[in-house]
């Protein structure tokens, strides 16, 4: 978690850093800090909390440096104050250090160093870096930092600057994420692309194993052990009005309103490459998907769509369990990893032991040249943009898009079914012209304290996507339920004070939700509904009625999700609450 970035080059090093900090919020956001080299002395300003709050720190300080560094921090080790926010020095403060990752041996290099006469001023894993590159300089950054890795155990990303050499910034990699951008006479770097958007789309990214040695004037790469690597420099398609919330009020809210056209880019690029799939469903004995969060409940979601169109069996795991359980997989499994990030450290973990043990692996990313489309046997891509809000939404719309085709793609019924896909940005805009009266639904239940959200079928993951969209903003409990289970134990929660949300779109499982419904009533639930516009039975029956439009009965998650997305956004807008980062989350999970 946490974003790094640098900059080194002819212009003013400060707004860079801070806008690109902006830019990298959503990786973390308990504290933030900079530093700078200016007329040959390290500059550090670092502040506990948003990143605003450097900014107010750092009001009326026109700092001229030209090179610097910058981080915005989700906190593993040590809480979230001044002293702990990055960047870290050494104790002459000649090196800043700025990280991303967790070194494991931190302990022990702390107490090796310590007993060396080096005294500490944080609790966290990093400083030991800033000691130990001080340590091994001998007059070359890129030397330092080299044999300093040797010492390195666990998965970091960091980036090195010194008033010996003022002009140089050292980056190194393995585990996290990093990329550098290249610019004219000035060059960057940082954990993920949308920070340098407003500069460059030149950018080389960094496998684990290598290091970066930058200046305004190029920029090396070489493996840990000091031999150069020649790396492809990408041009991203992705620019910077995608990175920025163009008039919305939040990301979030954006994101939700870009679904249309992430699900028209996806679908289009699902065709154009479609020749390429190396693989039919069919050769396998099973199709396993791993996953973690919004990514997971598309998975399960394609579980239905895949079993459907292909018959294949699906099994969906979540990531995190996956790699601790003991699920049998081998050489006739296609094991399918869906992460938004392409940088989740437990869907990745699970791909990698997937592929020690045989099995053929596919990464299902948004981002290009993440670790999972790398790492992974072949990658479909979701065309979505770059999603800077911390709750997962379009990303989430795209991931079905592609799952949707990849089933149907092996079905007798393969062209209709492409036709439904075809249709389905059309149906998503009309699903968020009908939802315009969902803010005024989540204006009645901003005090609630609990929910219960019931889907069966295709609706079920929509439930249990619905109840986390509403928890990780809103910070109100809900719980996602197959309606059917209802009666084997939640039934029990329903009384007047208990508003439950039903998925009912008229499907073959319709005539159950309506039952369920009338359950929930008899027990003097508050019902809210998501169903087809022109349903009047369950408009009538429920409380609140969220419609959204009528739609062939494989393509309903497509069109449900709209109102309860939007649901959640409002209940925390309307409590004031910071939708783009919620408490304790970070938009990418690089720890375990
Ligand atoms: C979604 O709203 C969440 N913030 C989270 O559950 C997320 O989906 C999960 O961390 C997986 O991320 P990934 O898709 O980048 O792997």
């Amino acid at each position: 978690m946490c974003g790094i970035v640098g900059y080194t080059g002819k212009d003013l090093a400060l707004p860079i850093i801070l806008g690109a900090l902006e830019r990298l919020e959503y990786r973390g956001y308990d504290s933030a800090g900079v530093a700078l080299i200016e007329d040959g002395k390290l500059i550090i300003e670092k502040k506990a909390g948003k990143l605003r709050e450097l900014v107010k720190a750092l009001w009326g300080k026109n700092y001229k440096a030209k090179i610097g560094i910058g981080h915005t921090r989700w906190a593993t080790h040590g809480s979230p104050t001044d002293q702990n926010a990055h960047p870290h020095t050494d104790q002459k403060r000649q090196f800043a250090v700025v990280h991303n990752g967790i070194i494991e041996n931190y302990i022990e290099l702390r107490e090796e160093l310590k007993r060396e006469g080096v005294s500490f001023y944080s609790d966290t894993d990093t400083e030991v870096i800033a000691h130990l590159i001080a340590r091994n300089y001998e007059g070359d950054l890129l030397d330092a930092v080299q044999r300093t890795i040797q010492k390195l155990k666990g998965a970091f990303a960091f980036a090195v600057i010194t008033v010996h050499e003022p002009e140089r910034i050292v980056c190194a990699k393995s585990g996290s994420p990093l990329i550098v951008g290249l610019g004219e006479g000035e060059n960057f770097l940082a954990s993920d692309i949308p920070a340098i958007l407003p500069y460059t789309r030149k950018v080389i990214v960094l496998d684990d194993g290598e290091i970066a040695d930058i200046t305004p004037e190029g920029v090396n790469v070489y493996n840990f052990s000091g031999e150069p690597v020649s790396k492809d420099v990408m041009i991203t398609p992705w620019n910077i009005v995608s990175a920025e919330k163009s008039g919305f009020k939040h990301f979030m809210l954006k994101e939700i309103y870009e679904q249309p056209k992430a699900l028209n880019d996806t679908i289009k690029g699902f065709f154009s490459t479609e020749g390429t799939i190396p693989f039919s469903l069919k050769d396998f004995r099973r199709v396993l998907i791993v996953a973690c969060g919004t990514s997971y409940h598309a998975g399960l979601v394609g579980k239905y769509w895949i079993e459907r169109f292909a018959n294949v069996p699906v099994e969906v795991v979540y990531a995190s369990e996956f790699r601790y359980g003991h699920f049998p997989v081998g050489e006739k499994d296609l094991v399918i990893g869906i992460s938004q990030s392409g940088e989740t450290i437990d869907t990745k973990f699970a791909l990698q032991s997937a592929k020690e043990r045989g099995a053929f692996t596919v990464g299902l990313v948004n981002v290009v040249g993440s670790a999972i489309d790398r790492e992974s046997d072949f990658t479909l891509y979701t065309h979505a943009g770059p999603e800077i809000g911390v709750a997962a939404t379009k990303t989430f719309s795209a991931q079905l898009a592609v799952l949707y085709a990849l089933g149907a793609r092996e079905s007798k019924e393969r062209e209709e079914l492409y036709a439904l896909l075809r249709g389905v940005p059309a149906l998503v805009e009309s699903a968020l012209e009908l939802s315009e009266g969902v803010e005024k639904v989540a204006d009645k239940y901003t005090k609630a304290k609990d929910f219960l959200y019931l889907g069966r079928y295709l609706s079920y993951p929509i439930a249990l996507e619905g109840a986390l969209k509403l928890k990780e903003i809103s910070y109100i409990h809900a719980e996602g339920y197959p309606a059917g289970e209802m009666k084997h134990g939640p039934i029990a929660l329903i009384d007047e004070s208990m508003p439950v949300m039903l998925v009912a779109p008229k499907d073959r499982v319709y005539e159950k939700m309506l039952s369920n419904l009338e359950e929930i009533l008899a027990r003097k639930g508050k019902v809210i509904s998501v169903g087809f516009v022109n349903d009047d039975v369950l408009k009538k029956k429920s409380r609140d009625f969220m419609p959204v439009p009528e739609v062939h009965e494989t393509l309903t998650p497509f069109v449900t999700i709209i109102p309860l997305q939007l649901f959640a956004y409002h209940i925390a807008s309307k409590l004031g609450l910071d939708v783009d980062q919620p408490r304790n989350l970070a938009k990418t999970v690089t720890v375990e």
